[in-house]
């Protein structure tokens, strides 16, 4: 089959295609044939080995896992001897955080990473919910009517997705980020747009009840003089020294002035995505498509994330 591969940390050069063998399931896993895979700030992260957390699970110097790619969508074509839940012909979509291996023409993903794909969605659509769809929602679980909410990121993946969920919620949304994404930042509902080359949010005298941060990179200091009394911080991804500053003293300085700083906990699977999933199959949530590449293109598309140009996320469709 065709793939993606690279063998070393760097920038989009180091991809090329190749043919490999399809992987063969184990007893829990299913061999799904991708017909589309979406491109998330994880795969840029695995590519070029930064933060220093995206090496964990592949290889401290090299990549272990050779082919990039989480987010599936396509069609069961075969089972483990455990797998009781699909079959061979299935159309399925889930997140393959773990093992990876989506930019390809098969993958082999875990039964319980998977669910059925709606039919009212197609291939493209369903595999862009996964990954970002789970942070959204669990980013934006506890948001009230009234709330003054802000979300750091939020023109990409993630913010497609928390900035309508936090707006249904009935909260006044401000979003962060760069000036090519704050139009479609407002076209999603956001109330405010905060360019975060220009301005740095935790300095403009603003309070927020929540804080949803994508990129964190601030010291603990200027997260708490941006919440508001009993607000709370929560970030789920950024550099590895913020999140570690985050995890030790931001829940000390959080504890202390009656604020809550911290990282933001993530479930996995359908019961992470699920609730997204069914706002999107019922047409109450939009699915924001950036772009769409073929499966050679993988490099480009990437690319365009590194570049900073990416809408909603970018669909890379493998079979047509
Ligand atoms: N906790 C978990 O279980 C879990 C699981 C998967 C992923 N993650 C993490 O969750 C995050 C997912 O984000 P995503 O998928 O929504 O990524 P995304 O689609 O790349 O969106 C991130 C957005 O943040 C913007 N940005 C970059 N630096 C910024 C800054 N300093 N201030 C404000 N905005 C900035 C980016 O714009 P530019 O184009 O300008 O860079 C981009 O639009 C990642 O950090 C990932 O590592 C966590």
């Amino acid at each position: 089959m065709r793939a993606i591969v690279y063998g070393r940390y760097g920038q989009p050069d180091e991809l090329r295609v190749e043919d490999v063998p399809v992987p063969e399931p184990k007893a829990d896993q299913v061999l799904v044939e991708v017909v589309a895979t979406s491109v998330n700030l994880t795969d840029w992260e695995g590519l070029t080995g930064r933060p220093a957390y995206a090496r964990i699970g592949s290889g401290l110097r090299r990549p272990g896992k050779r082919v990039l790619g989480s987010d599936i969508a396509g069609v069961v074509s075969a089972v483990g001897r455990e797998v009781t839940e699909f079959a061979p012909g299935d159309a399925v979509f889930g997140d393959n955080l773990w093992i990876k291996g989506g930019f390809a023409e098969f993958a082999v993903i875990p039964e319980k990473a998977l669910a059925p794909k709606p039919d009212t969605l197609s291939f493209a659509q369903a595999s862009v919910i996964p990954q970002t769809g789970a942070i959204a929602r669990h980013g934006t679980a506890d948001v009230r009517a009234g709330d003054r909410v802000l979300i750091n990121g939020g023109g990409g993946g993630s913010g497609s997705f928390a900035i309508p969920l936090a707006k249904r919620a009935g909260a006044h949304v401000t979003a962060v980020d760069n000036a090519g994404k704050l139009d479609f930042m407002r076209s999603l509902g956001a109330d405010e747009v905060i360019d975060y080359r220009e301005v740095d949010f935790t300095a403009t005298g603003q309070r927020y009840d929540r804080i949803l941060d994508l990129v964190a990179s601030r010291s603990v200091f200027s997260y708490r003089r941006a919440l508001s009394p009993g607000g709370v911080y929560q970030c789920v991804g950024g550099s590895v020294p913020t999140m570690l500053r985050l995890l030790t003293a931001g829940t000390i300085v959080g504890r202390l002035s009656g604020r809550r700083i911290g990282v933001l906990g993530v479930k996995d699977g359908p019961e992470g995505f699920g609730p997204v999933t069914e706002l999107c199959a019922s047409g109450d949530l939009d699915v924001h498509v950036d772009r769409t590449y073929a499966l050679e293109d993988v490099p480009e598309a990437l690319a365009r994330i590194g570049e900073g140009l990416t809408l909603g996320k970018i669909v890379i469709e493998v079979r047509s």
